[in-house]
C-alpha cells in the first residue's frame, strides 16, 4: 500500500497519520494529528523533517518505497521538537550516507536530546541555499515561532514553502490538501493550533508573515495536517488577524463549582452579556452577533478554553472556594491563559466560598498578575448562596463585560 502524497513530481509527502494521539503533551487532539515528512528526489535526495520516535518504521518504509535509503544525502531538520525530530535518530542510522542539515541552534537542541557525537551536520544560516539539482532549498530562520530554532524552507523552483509547525493543523485525515476538506473546519483546527502553540509569540509572527509575503507561493506544505494550495489567502489572513490581536465580539464565562454557588452566579452574568448583546444586534443590525459562551471548567478542555480565548475581548473568570483555594481546573485555566499571553482583556473574577477567603480573592490577584483590568475593583462573592442583590450585580457584570467586549471589538475591526 502506499502511503505517501504526491506534491509535485520527486516531490512526495512521506509522514505518517496519527489517528490515535488525543493528548499530545497537553493539547487536547480530538481529531488525531499527522506529522508530515517530505521527501525530495532530485540529483540530491532530501528528507525534510521526521515524525515522533514510535512512528520511525512507518516513515522508513514510506522514503524506502520511493528511493533506497542508502541515496539519502540531506536529512533537513527545521524544527527540533520531537514530533519532528523524534525519528531523526533512525533515519540518520538508516541512511549512512546522509547529512543532517539544520542551523546552529537546531544542532545544540538536537545534541540536548540525543546523542549526535556521530552524526554528519551540514549547518545552515537564515539565507542560506542548498541545491539539491534542478530545485533547491532557501533556509529562514523564525526564532520562537515556536522554539528559537525554528526555521521554514522554501524552494523557488516549485514555489513551496516548507514551513514546519507555521499554518498546522492537527488533523488525522487521509486527505493532503486544503481543497479536499471542508475549509471551516481546516480553520478551526488552524485557529486552535495558533491559539494553542503559537499565540505567545504574536510578535515574531508578524515579522514571519511580511517575509512570507514576499514569496511567490503556489503550496504551504506543514508539518501537520493538510497542505495549503487553494487558500493561501486565507490562512496568511487568518494569521494576521489572530497575531495583530484584532477582538471578535465575545465574552466567555469560565467557571468551576462544587454546590452550584459559582454556576449560579456563572449563568446570571452569562445571561447579562446575552441580553446585552441582543441589545447590541437591534442597534447594530449590520455588526456580527456578539457571542456569550459559558464554560465550565472541568468540562470543558483547556485547549478549547484557548482557542476561545484568543480573541475574545472580556472573559469572566470563577471559582468556588476549596481549601482557602481555588478549585484546581480554574487554577490550570489561569496558568495556560497567561502562559499563552493572548491579548489583554476586561475581566471579572467571581465565585463562592463558606467562610473564610480562597477562590474568587486568588482570581482576582492573578488577573492583576497578568494586567486584565477587572470591571469591578473587587471580585463578586457569594457566601453560600448568592441572595438577590448579587445576583443583580451578576447579571450587571455579565452586561458590563459584554459591553466593553463589543469597544474592544469596533477598536481593531479594522486592522
Ligand atoms: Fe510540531 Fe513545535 O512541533
Amino acid at each position: 500500500m502506499k502511503l505517501s502524497t504526491e506534491l509535485r513530481p520527486g516531490i512526495d509527502q512521506v509522514g505518517y497519520v496519527d489517528y490515535n494521539v488525543r493528548d499530545f503533551h497537553g493539547y487536547d487532539t480530538r481529531l488525531g494529528a499527522t506529522y508530515n515528512a517530505y521527501l525530495i528526489l532530485d540529483e540530491k535526495v532530501a528528507l525534510i523533517d521526521t515524525v515522533k520516535t514510535p512512528f520511525a518504521a512507518q516513515l522508513k518504509r514510506n522514503v524506502a518505497s520511493l528511493v533506497d535509503l542508502e541515496k539519502v544525502d540531506y536529512l533537513v531538520c527545521l524544527h527540533a521538537e520531537l514530533d519532528h525530530a523524534g525519528a531523526l535518530p533512525a533515519m540518520v542510522e538508516a541512511c549512512p550516507n546522509a547529512v543532517v542539515v539544520c542551523n546552529a541552534k537546531c544542532k545544540d537542541a538536537l545534541a540536548g536530546f540525543f546523542d549526535v557525537s556521530n552524526w554528519k551536520f551540514q549547518i545552515v544560516a537564515s539565507g542560506d541555499t542548498l541545491s539539491l539539482g534542478k530545485r533547491s532549498l532557501a533556509f529562514v530562520n523564525i526564532p520562537m515561532v515556536h522554539w528559537p530554532e525554528s526555521s521554514v524552507a522554501y524552494m523557488p523552483e516549485e514555489k513551496i514553502l516548507f514551513s514546519n509547525d507555521a499554518f498546522g493543523q492537527h488533523i488525522a485525515t487521509s486527505i493532503r490538501f486544503d481543497d479536499e476538506l471542508d475549509l471551516p473546519k481546516i480553520m478551526e483546527e488552524a485557529k486552535s493550533y495558533y491559539a494553542n502553540i503559537v499565540a505567545p509569540y504574536g510578535k515574531q509572527v508578524l515579522n514571519v508573515l511580511k517575509t512570507v509575503q514576499t514569496l511567490d507561493l503556489e503550496l504551504i506544505a506543514p508539518a501537520h495536517g493538510v497542505m495549503w494550495r487553494s487558500n493561501i489567502p486565507a490562512i496568511l489572513d487568518a494569521y494576521q488577524r489572530w497575531a495583530s490581536g484584532k477582538y471578535a465580539p465575545k465574552v466567555l464565562v469560565i467557571y468551576d463549582s462544587m454546590w452550584q454557588s459559582t454556576e449560579i452566579m456563572a449563568e446570571e452574568i452569562y445571561a447579562g452579556a446575552v441580553e446585552k448583546g441582543q441589545e447590541l444586534a437591534k442597534a447594530n443590525p449590520s455588526e456580527p452577533r456578539l457571542d456569550a459562551q459559558l464554560m465550565h471548567a472541568r468540562k470543558t478542555a483547556l485547549t478549547r478554553v484557548a482557542t476561545e480565548s484568543l480573541d475574545a475581548g472580556a472573559v469572566a473568570f470563577g471559582s468556588a472556594t476549596l481549601n482557602a483555594c481555588l478549585m484546581p481546573e480554574m487554577a490550570a485555566v489561569l496558568a495556560y491563559v497567561q502562559g499563552l499571553k493572548f491579548v489583554q482583556k476586561d475581566a471579572l473574577a467571581f465565585g463562592s466560598f463558606g467562610w473564610g477567603v480562597g477562590g474568587p480573592e486568588m482570581i482576582q490577584k492573578k488577573l492583576e498578575e497578568i494586567k486584565y483590568p477587572t470591571i469591578t475593583p473587587a471580585p463578586l462573592k457569594a457566601k453560600q448562596r448568592p441572595n438577590a442583590e448579587t445576583l443583580q450585580a451578576c447579571r450587571e457584570a455579565g452586561a458590563a463585560l459584554a459591553q466593553a467586549a463589543w469597544d474592544r471589538y469596533l477598536k481593531t475591526k479594522t486592522l
